[in-house]
Formats: structure tokens, sequence, C-alpha cells
């Protein structure tokens, strides 16, 4: 891909999703774009430029975000923000608290606010506590996986034998199982489509703890900056934040109370 049109294409990405590509990237974004060109049955890297400038739908550009995008996620990735949170939930749980709100604020293909909610589940006990996790993400593919709950073999391997036996069902196709995730657990969530690079968030209520995991690496230090004081806006005091384990939140930002690495409390 010629420097010119690499530099075009990562200012409309930064533009528009606030990630940033510096110039080691043009491998990864050539390879990713082609991916997408053949689908279009275009040549030229130029030509497809033009075509996302001249897409005044706004689609186009929607298709390069969700190719150029990183989604790596699993379930219990990072599993030491599942034990905290199961720690809190059983807390919130025996003070009697009776509604929690929860984002997963980029839920890729849907593992993380679906492995919250399971240990929403399972940490309550008898006291009924109603849980809403809102899953967001800017990539529209992940999310369309995201919302089937259904998973083929090797991505439910982290999840223990028995949360798996509990919460999936089986779905047998050919020679292919596939796991779905059941209704109980489907429900607690709710999928949106959501750009965390446009201020303020149209969030109405409060929330308890946000995951934001491994999304911060992909951002500049100006935008990690509002993002994390958009996050303090909208928790409630004691709330939590959960980075992921590269991240963490600059001393200049304030407002927060380092617990361990990668965990935050709003003061
Ligand atoms: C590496 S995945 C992380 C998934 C999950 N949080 C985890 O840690 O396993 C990063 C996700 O951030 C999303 N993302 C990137 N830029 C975004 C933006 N501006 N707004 C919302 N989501 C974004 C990507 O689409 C991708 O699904």
């Amino acid at each position: 891909m010629q420097t010119a049109v690499f530099n075009k294409l990562r200012t409309l990405i930064y533009n528009s999703s606030g990630i940033c590509l510096n110039q080691d990237k043009t491998a990864l974004v050539t390879a990713r774009v082609s991916k997408r060109m053949r689908k279009l049955r275009l040549a030229d890297y130029g030509k497809y430029l033009q075509c996302v400038l001249e897409d005044s739908t706004g689609q186009e550009i929607q298709h390069l975000l969700d190719a150029i995008s990183t989604n790596v996620t699993s379930f219990y990735r990072e599993p030491e923000h599942f034990n905290f949170l199961r720690g809190i939930l059983k807390i919130w749980a025996a003070e009697k608290a009776k509604k929690i709100r929860m984002w997963s604020a980029a839920c890729s293909t849907g593992e993380e606010p679906y492995t919250m909610a399971i240990e929403a589940k399972e940490s309550t006990g008898n006291h009924p506590m109603e849980y809403k996790i809102l899953a967001t993400d800017i990539n529209s593919d992940v999310l369309v996986t995201a919302q089937s709950g259904e998973y083929p073999e090797d991505r439910i391997a982290p999840i223990p034998k028995h949360i798996r036996t509990k919460y999936f069902t089986t779905i047998k196709e050919g020679g292919s199982k596939s796991y779905l995730i059941r209704e109980e657990i489907r429900n607690m969530v709710v999928f949106r489509q959501f750009n965390l690079s446009v201020f303020p968030f149209p969030l109405r209520n409060r929330l308890d703890i946000i995951f934001c995991r491994n999304v911060m690496i992909y951002f500049d230090t100006e935008l990690r900056a509002k993002l994390v004081a958009e996050f303090s806006r909208l928790l409630k005091p004691g709330g939590y934040l959960m980075l992921g384990h590269a991240e963490s939140i600059s001393r200049a930002c304030g407002g927060f109370r380092c617990l361990r690495p990668s965990i935050y409390q709003k003061e």
C-alpha cells in the first residue's frame, strides 16, 4: 500500500474510532483492507480509499473499522478480574443490594460480558439481585456473534466444566459441535454498538462496575485520559473499573484508587 494512501486511511480510522495506527502497522492494515477489497472486487488501494471517502452513507467506514479492529478475546480472559468480581458481588449480595449495573465497554464477540453474567449468577446465591449488563463495541460484526450466543468448541475450552454444563446447551450440526449460552444468561446482557471515542456517552444510569479491557492500548494518551474521566463521571462512588493487564490509569487522571494492578475504585 502506498504511504500516502496508508496515511489517509489511518487518519480516517483515527478520526472515527480513536484507533492509532503507526507506520509499523502498514502490513497489518494492508492485509485487513485487502480482505475487504476482495469482497468489493477492488484491486487498487487508492480506489478503495476513494470508495470510503465518497460513501455518504457511512457504511464503508463501518466496514473499514470492522476490518481493522482487533477482536481477540476469550471466556475468563485475565481470570483475576473475575475472581475479584465474584468477591465484590458476594459482598453486595450479603448487603442485600437490589440492582447491579455493569458495562463491558469493548465486548468484542461477547465472551467478556457473558463471563460477567455467569459469575453474577454464580455469586448471588439465593439473594434475588437484579443484574443489568450493558455490552458494547464499535465493531458491528462481533456484535452479531455476541448476540447469537453461539460458540464453537475451542472457544468454550477456558470455561470450567461444571459451568459449561450448567449454562450451555450443545448444538450438533453434521459432524461439528457448537455451544449455545442459555437464555437465562443471554437475557442478562444487552448488546449495543457504541463508539468509545465520542463524548459524552449517552448512558442514563450510573454504573457499579465497568470492564474496559484491552482497548485503551489502541488509543493515544489524550483519548485514554478522556475515557477515564468519562468512566469516573458514569461510575457510582466506590464503583470499580477493570482495565486490561497491560493497561493502567495515569496518575494525572485522578479520581481513582488503584486496588491491584489494572483494578481501580472510584474515590
Ligand atoms: C482486543 S478486544 C478486547 C475484548 C475484551 N474486552 C477482552 O479484553 O477480551 C478490543 C475491542 O475493542 C473494540 N474497539 C476498538 N475501538 C473501539 C472504539 N472506539 N469504541 C468501542 N470499541 C472499540 C474492538 O472492536 C474490539 O472488539
